[in-house]
């Protein structure tokens, strides 16, 4: 096939793209977004600060906006994030053990209702763990203590039983003390009848956080597990041959991997990357295709 979706759907894959609300004016953007990517993933606009700004009055609009326009083209769409330490308002961190319980469990009730049967999957809970594999301190770390991730997936399921929960972080992509605390987590999950579904991995690499030589093995070993994996905020610092080769070795590598059920990039065009200054994406500036984007067409 002769676009990214439409590649990776040959193999049952999704191919996606982190969206901006405030970019779907842009009649470019558009044009890519929708010829080339068949998933999106909200940048920002499903984040706690975005959509529960107050306690217990939401703002969905931005976000429906982008469920909005992927679903009337048919494609898919990841929930990005329900629980994670950042991008939370201020109140949350004010509450009590029990306030923030309920105010947790009523984010997930009421996002996850809001687009009930509508998200592919939902990071449910996203970057949870240090570098060195100890639990992140957060305010749901320090309020509501280990159990809290786990409490979160039940909610989760019971919120949306058809959405894929998954959890989900960065610099898990080797195999180090982080991923396997991860692992070990999921491992638990499993055995104890815990509900997941899927791992993201979110591979942002650069010359300080390579594509690691391990990056197959440890998908392969959390798959083994029986969780789906997915590569959820792709991208990739660098230029040329080498960004293209780097980003060829991250699409066989899911290609590699039954349960790899699809690639999301981490933005449109380098115009927009979260990167300051930064060519991490497949598209330039001006929205040409890069030979990282031929590199990913091709291996797919
Ligand atoms: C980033 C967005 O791309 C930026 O626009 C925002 O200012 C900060 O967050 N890990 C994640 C993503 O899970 O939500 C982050 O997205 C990038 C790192």
């Amino acid at each position: 096939a002769t676009t990214l979706g439409a590649s990776a759907a040959e193999s049952g894959r999704y191919f996606g793209t982190a969206v901006a609300a405030n970019r779907l004016g842009e009649s470019d953007y558009v044009s890519v977004l929708n010829a080339e990517f068949n998933s999106v993933t909200p940048e920002n606009e499903m984040k706690w600060d975005a959509l529960e700004p107050n306690r217990g009055s939401f703002t969905f609009a931005n976000a429906d906006r982008i469920v909005t326009q992927a679903r009337g083209r048919g494609v898919s769409v990841r929930g990005h994030t329900l629980v994670w330490h950042s991008q939370l308002p201020g109140w949350v961190g004010g509450l009590d053990t029990n306030n923030l319980r309920s105010a947790m469990n009523n984010h997930i009730d009421e996002v996850m209702g809001h687009w009930r049967g509508q998200i592919h999957s939902w990071d449910v809970v996203n970057e949870a763990f240090e570098e060195n594999g100890t639990r992140r301190n957060s305010a749901f770390q320090q309020r509501l203590g280990n159990g809290y991730i786990e409490e979160a997936f039940r909610r989760a399921r019971a919120a949306d039983p058809n959405a894929k929960l998954c959890y989900n972080d960065y610099n898990t992509d080797g195999q180090n003390a982080k991923s396997n605390a991860v692992y070990a987590m999921v491992q638990d999950f499993k055995s104890r009848g815990v509900p997941i579904d899927c791992v993201g991995f979110q591979s942002h690499f650069n010359a300080q956080s390579p594509v690691p030589s391990d990056y197959r093995a440890n998908l392969q070993r959390f798959a083994a597990l029986g969780v789906d994996v997915q590569i959820t905020e792709l991208d990739i610092e660098g230029s040329g041959t080498a960004q293209a080769n780097n980003y060829r070795s991250v699409t066989e590598t899911c290609l590699a991997i039954s349960r790899c059920t699809g690639i999301t990039v981490w933005g449109v065009t380098d115009k927009y990357s979260w990167r300051p200054n930064g060519t991490p994406l497949l598209f330039d500036g001006n929205y040409n295709k890069k030979p990282a984007y031929t590199a990913v067409l091709n291996a797919l």
